[in-house]
């Protein structure tokens, strides 16, 4: 399955009437099954998801843990970036080789790896004393 189909697609679904910002994100697990999530907002606005959450958490649903690929997109001046809390959470799943594409509603897209957009990251290694 095409990555920016699907996240075209599940983008017209988010719910987003507090920032009016549609975000669509599509992920390609190991198995090759693509999965998809758009942001949910709330109005207690901090309970608001990310798309890319979204996407993670219907993958882990669907009994996979390990991503490929992933895709986000949104209706941006430039290619949308994930925000700081949804990269930690796609490293968990993805590595830091794993491609990110970043899009605009227009075209413009943007490829940066997991390990690029998070240099510094948490990662197991770091509990090795607990
Ligand atoms: N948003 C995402 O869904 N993914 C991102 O990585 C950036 C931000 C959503 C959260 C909120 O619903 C809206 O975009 C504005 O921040």
């Amino acid at each position: 399955m095409d990555l920016l189909q699907a996240a075209r697609d599940v983008r017209e679904n988010a719910y987003a009437p507090y920032s009016n910002f549609k975000v669509g994100a599509a992920i390609r697990a190991a198995s090759g099954t693509v999965y998809t999530g758009c942001n949910v907002e709330n109005v207690a606005y901090p309970e608001g998801t990310c798309a890319e959450a979204g996407a993670i958490a219907a993958m882990v649903a669907a009994g996979e843990t390990r991503l490929t690929e992933v895709l986000v997109i949104a209706d941006s001046p430039t290619p949308v970036p994930p925000c700081g809390g949804c990269r930690q959470k796609l490293v968990e799943f993805g590595g830091p080789e794993v491609r990110l594409t970043m899009c605009t509603l227009d075209g413009a897209t943007q490829e940066m790896t997991l390990a690029e957009i998070l240099p510094g990251r948490f990662d197991p290694s770091h509990m090795d004393r607990a």
